[in-house]
């Protein structure tokens, strides 16, 4: 497996991360997972724009100017070409002793890894949907910000697998945020409601693809936060990620959504997203 490290693309097996990596120590960076379809980026532009955010937001100068990140990205992709899959890439504050606060900028470097990974479209779950079970949000306030630090949606992500289910729901003391790596809509009336974009999720590059595609079609969209209750009785639930797409999720908490079958507004986002990114 073809690794990108820096500016050099090596085999996975020679690349050598330093122990004093401040990734490793404090979860003190930033990722991105792009989707690749037919070989190529899915909405570059959006993840670029999302890294450049967060890596603002955390204050890393990255290791090169970011449409030099674009360019070894796209050039690890044509090294190692896959069809269908994802492109996994961070960016770490760089090696340095343990220390919390930052090191000296004039002698640490941030660092950048990146791999491809083919990895098929979930077909079985778009099809069948999911089942998902509730979790109070447990995370900091700056879910905006795509940092590694993932403890909370590890746990969350775990405890869901145990349960029998694919996803975890978030809550803040009953208000619907997003999931441990998707963000979730539901459909009551007809309406589509998630919650807005502000720093209790992340912006999520699906999410947003959805919408517009949602409007587009001429559906409602209503960006605002809704209650645990208010899932329960929807019409329809489905989540949105690189990895999921648009998946229905057909049970929460052990009780139906609706009929307990994906929805009509969910089948039709799923078309519209099939045909826009794969087909388009
Ligand atoms: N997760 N919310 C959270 C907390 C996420 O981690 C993700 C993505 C999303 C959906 O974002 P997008 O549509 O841009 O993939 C929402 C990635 C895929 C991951 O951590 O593997």
């Amino acid at each position: 497996m073809l690794f990108l490290y820096q500016d050099r693309i090596m085999q996975k097996e020679e690349a050598a991360i330093s122990p004093d990596d401040r990734g490793y120590y404090f979860g003190d960076g930033v990722y991105e997972v792009f989707r690749i379809y037919n070989g190529r980026l899915f909405e570059k532009k959006l993840h670029m724009e999302r890294l450049e955010r967060s890596v603002k937001e955390i204050r890393i100068e990255p290791p090169y100017p970011l449409a030099r990140i674009e360019e070894l990205l796209l050039h690890l992709l044509q090294e190692d070409p896959v069809k269908d899959g994802t492109l996994y890439m961070q960016i770490t504050r760089g090696v340095a002793p343990r220390v919390h606060a930052f090191p000296d900028p004039a002698q640490t470097q941030s660092v950048l890894t990146a791999y491809v990974k083919p990895l098929p479209r979930p077909t079985e779950t778009l099809a069948s949907g999911i089942r998902a079970v509730t979790m109070p949000d447990i995370r900091w306030l700056r879910c905006d910000i795509k940092s590694l630090n993932l403890l909370p949606n590890v746990l969350a992500r775990q405890e869901a697998t145990e349960r029998g289910a694919g996803e975890a729901i978030f809550h803040r003391n009953g208000t619907v945020t997003e999931c441990s790596s998707s963000n979730v809509m539901l459909v009551k009336q007809g309406v589509i409601r998630t919650h807005p974009a502000n720093q209790m999720i992340l912006h999520g590059v699906t999410r947003s693809v959805v919408l517009r595609l949602a409007e587009r079609l001429g559906l409602k969209v209503c960006e605002e936060a809704f209650m645990l209750g208010e899932l329960y009785e929807a019409d329809e639930v489905f989540i949105t990620s690189t990895g999921a797409e648009v998946t229905p999720v057909i049970e929460i908490d052990g009780k139906k959504v609706a009929d307990g079958t994906p929805g009509t507004i969910t089948r039709m986002l799923q078309q519209a997203f099939e045909d826009y990114a794969i087909k388009g």
